[in-house]
């Protein structure tokens, strides 16, 4: 950081260091602003450059000319942008001496030094001037005409410059002063110019045209007296007068090459000061004392020294020249010097940062080495906590995890003593009820208290099973107003002692959905147990079942006039563990949570709403197009599977060949396979009376079903050696039980233990605590589908191969059997001893195996598979009947019609007849 801030400055330092890299700053600079009157002429313009070459003697001067080309308010202008810019010296040279003062002045009150040349102002108010003694040129021209003397009476015309300048006055005053002493001299004529020639000519003419008697003509510059001359020679009268001018400049068309010419007799030097002036406005910047006027010498140029003034202003030229070339020399040197000495402080100043970057490069590689080392640290200690957290993590996860189950196994082993509980009433409520006794009050406390235990056990293990997504949807078509009547029934009892009105409606009886009735009847019972928790004695809860015939769906409301729900807490009412503020009985919080999940695994809809009581809406999609395949199963009419309720006067049907079947001597066994004593022995002790009931504990449970083949097996899951389920499928895979109906009973009421249920090949799964009633007539059920079967085949010996009534198993067992005896039918000496070794198995197994899957010994069996046989030959063939009696293996015509009258109660002729 701190390192980063010095490269910051010398960053910023180099890059000033750059923008410094100029030629000079405009601190150092003098500014110079000229006013110059006109720039026309030759004289002017020899002003301008050599102003222009001292200027460039020093390279901090900024010189600005500005031309008024003889307009005055035109300079007044330009002199007060020069005022205004603030320029350090102002050199002014006035058009005219009088409309030029205030300005000047305003220049001066604004702390601006003026230095005037040439031409000066009215009042002389100024810093200095710099000019030659105009009086003095005047008095050299007069002079020149007096020495020269040729005539006794001169006569002079003198040519005047612009009316308004001070040149023009004071060489007017001049010459006069020198003129006036002689008196053979006078001066015949004033004409008015302007300083150019075309503005006299007219003029000269008209009075030479009236008088051409004139010697002299003294013209205030050369100009002018070149224009005079002009005009005489048009005349013809340049010879007889001579012309004396001012300015005296080198060069073609310069006053000096007009005297070598002749035009000119003389000239008088007026130096234009250029070059002095911007020394004399150093020396006023520079504070150097500076006298107010400062006078430029002047001299008379004629024939004599014309050509020496020539040579020396050609050599001043040339030195000019000379000065020029060297300062472009030296200028362009100082270019160069100042690129190459920008380009080496641009160098320095890359090769300083560089150095920098270099030095930070350093810098950094060890501070980011350090950082690297510190980091890896930090890294370190970060692992080894993160190690620690997930050691924890873990710890607290299988801690959780072994909690979870203890509590899930505490649960399901509440079951089983539930179980007993529960079905010790349910018969102690059907012995009191015969008996008439008063006990039946408290069995039937004990019994709704056991199921209220019951479903709350469910509830906490239910609760589990959403967390963790366990749950399948088996729904099935179900009446809702008998579904909804059975639960009402449930609740009847307390309604009627508390004397709360409490009534199913409907708008259609008819309406069938697609429900998993385990699942909706917790959703029904944690519904309608809120609402009787809530709703106080003399109150009312109502069920409405509403068919929406417009739409696709159907509403079930539960509607109760209790305490409600206050509103601001509506919203949570279905978070797990939610308990309203105005509830102060026990409750855990889940029922309502619970609910909701159940009716989403419907892919419904829950709404509750609280005023003056509260109402619960179920919304269901009519038809099953909403659930997968897997989750749509067939279950039967719900008057058949009512559940058992010790108020109601349910009395199951039984089928009539069980009751045949329970009379009989030979009654059907039952195995049951259970480790908890207590519950086998009940169950023994309830079956016992309908049930031959041979009793294991686990560990001999396939042995004693191999050694017994029992009608069917009851079989529980948890068991100390094999799980119910491998049990199950051992007994499945044998040829010897796998016609034996198994049902699983278990308290694991998950997907899991379900489909390995149904894997296992058990026939049917019922889960802990059962009813009693429940499991009685499933068995019955199971006992009574084998019997319909044992019926089918044993007036169906001779079509067997064309049913699929049997599992896999069991089809092949018939078909190999038939197809044995159908082998042997011809065959007398074929005995049950033959056909058993046939089929790999005992020979007592295979009497109770037919006996179980047909219901007949396996001598009958064989019989009557003949006689079937016998009775089709007798049918369709026209074969006699001692024929057919040896063709299916009877030892005579007469043992046959025996059995044949004995099985079908008419002899073959008999029943030939008939046909
Ligand atoms: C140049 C000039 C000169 C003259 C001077 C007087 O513009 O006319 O010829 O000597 O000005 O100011």
């Amino acid at each position: 950081m701190k390192c980063n801030r010095t490269l910051f400055v010398v960053t910023v330092m180099v890059l000033c260091f750059l923008f410094s890299c100029k030629k000079g700053s405009n601190e150092d600079q003098i500014r110079i602003g000229f006013s110059q009157a006109m720039t026309k002429d030759d004289w002017r313009r020899s002003m301008n450059n050599s102003m222009q070459l001292q200027a460039s003697l020093y390279p901090n001067i900024v010189l600005t000319i500005q031309d008024a080309n003889y307009e005055i308010q035109k300079q007044i202008d330009q002199i007060e942008v020069f005022i205004a810019d603030s320029v350090d010296i102002l050199i002014v040279s006035p058009i005219q001496s009088k409309p030029i003062t205030p300005v000047v002045q305003k220049a001066l009150d604004a702390g601006i030094p003026v230095l005037v040349v040439d031409r000066k102002t009215e009042n002389q108010n100024y810093t200095a001037y710099l000019g030659a003694d105009n009086i003095e040129v005047g008095r050299n021209a007069a002079k020149e005409i007096i020495a020269s003397k040729a005539q006794d009476r001169v006569r002079i015309v003198e040519i005047q410059g612009m009316a308004g300048s001070s040149p023009a006055e004071e060489r007017t005053i001049g010459f006069r002063q020198v003129i006036d002493q002689y008196d053979n001299v006078s001066i015949v004529s004033q004409i008015q110019g302007d300083w150019e020639k075309e503005s006299i000519q007219d003029k000269f003419r008209a009075f030479l045209q009236q008088d051409g008697n004139v010697d002299y003509v003294f013209a205030h510059n050369d100009r002018m007296a070149k224009g005079a001359w002009e005009v005489a020679r048009e005349l013809g009268l340049e010879k007889k007068m001579s012309f004396i001018g001012v300015d005296g400049l080198n060069g073609p068309n310069g006053g000096i090459q007009m005297v070598e010419d002749g035009i000119l007799e003389a000239t008088v030097l007026y130096p234009t000061g250029g070059d002095e002036a911007i020394k004399f406005a150093l020396g006023i910047l520079n504070n150097e004392p500076v006298s107010k006027n400062n006078i430029l010498s002047t001299t008379v140029i004629n024939e004599v020294n014309a050509d020496i003034m020539k040579n020396q202003f050609d050599k001043i030229n040339e030195q000019r020249t000379a000065i020029e070339t060297q300062l472009t020399a030296i200028h362009q040197q100082r270019e160069l010097y100042y690129a190459q000495n920008n380009l080496l402080k641009i160098t320095m100043a890359l090769l300083a940062i560089i150095l920098s970057l270099a030095i930070y490069s350093v810098y950094s590689i060890f501070a980011i080495q350090k950082k690297n080392r510190q980091l890896e640290l930090t890294n370190k200690k970060i692992t080894v906590q993160r190690n620690q957290i997930e050691k924890i993590a873990a710890e607290v996860k299988e801690s959780n995890e072994a909690k979870l189950n203890f509590f899930t196994g505490l649960s399901h082993e509440f079951k089983t003593p539930l179980t007993l509980i529960m079905s010790s009433v349910e018969s102690m409520g059907d012995n009191t009820r015969e008996s008439g006794s008063k006990m039946m009050n408290e069995v039937e406390l004990i019994h709704n208290n056991s199921n209220r235990l019951l479903r709350l056990i469910n509830n906490l293990l239910d609760f589990r099973r959403v967390e963790d997504k366990n749950f399948n949807i088996r729904a099935s078509k179900t009446n809702m107003y008998n579904f909804s009547k059975n639960i009402h029934n449930d609740f009847a009892r307390e309604a009627k002692k508390r004397n709360i009105e409490f009534n199913v409606h409907t708008n259609n009886e008819f309406l069938e959905l697609f429900i998993d009735r385990n699942l909706m009847d917790k959703v029904y019972f944690n519904l309608l147990s809120n609402a009787f928790k809530f709703t106080p004695d003399n109150g009312k809860i109502e069920i409405y079942i509403v068919d929406n015939t417009e739409g696709n769906d159907a509403e079930i409301h539960i509607k109760d006039n209790g305490i409600g729900i206050p509103a601001k807490e509506i919203d949570k009412v279905f978070e797990p563990f939610f308990k309203g503020s105005n509830n102060r009985k026990n409750s855990s919080g889940i029922g309502l949570h619970l609910s909701k999940q159940f009716v989403q695994l419907h892919l419904g809809e829950i709404k509750v709403t609280s005023f003056k009581g509260t109402e619960f809406i179920i919304k269901l999609f009519k038809g099953k197009t909403h659930f997968n395949e897997d989750q749509v199963i067939n279950e039967p009419e719900l008057d058949d599977t009512q559940l058992m309720d010790l108020s109601s006067e349910i009395v199951l049907e039984e089928p009539f060949f069980i009751e045949k079947a329970a009379s009989e001597v030979d009654r059907f066994s039952i195995l049951i396979i259970e480790d908890n004593r207590d519950l086998s022995f009940f169950l023994k002790s309830k079956l016992q009376s309908e049930y031959e009931i041979i009793l294991s504990d686990g560990t001999d449970a396939t042995e004693r079903a191999f050694e017994t083949i029992p009608d069917l097996i009851l079989c529980d899951v948890n068991l100390p050696d094999k799980s119910g389920f491998e049990i199950c499928e051992q007994l499945k895979k044998d040829l010897r039980t796998s016609h034996i109906p198994v049902v699983i009973l278990t308290a694991l009421e998950n997907k899991e233990s379900y489909l390995k249920g149904l894997q296992s090949g058990a026939d049917l799964y019922l889960t802990k605590p059962f009813s009693f009633s429940i499991l009685i007539q499933s068995l019955k059920s199971l006992l009574y589908n084998r019997e319909r079967l044992r019926f089918y085949f044993t007036n169906n010996i001779y079509k067997i191969e064309q049913t699929d009534s049997f599992g896999n198993l069991e089809q092949q067992f018939v078909n190999k059997l038939n197809a044995l005896v159908k082998e042997n039918l011809n065959n007398d000496d074929f005995s049950v001893e033959n056909l058993a070794e046939s089929l790999n198995i005992s020979r007592v197994q295979l009497y109770r195996k037919v006996k179980a899957m047909m219901g007949i010994s396996v001598s009958d069996y064989i019989s009557n598979f003949r006689l079937e046989k016998a009775k089709a030959m007798l049918e369709n063939t026209s074969l006699s009947i001692s024929e057919i009696a040896y063709a299916n293996g009877f030892s005579s015509p007469n043992y046959f019609s025996t059995s044949f009258k004995n099985r079908f109660g008419t002899s073959p002729v008999t029943y030939r007849k008939t046909l």
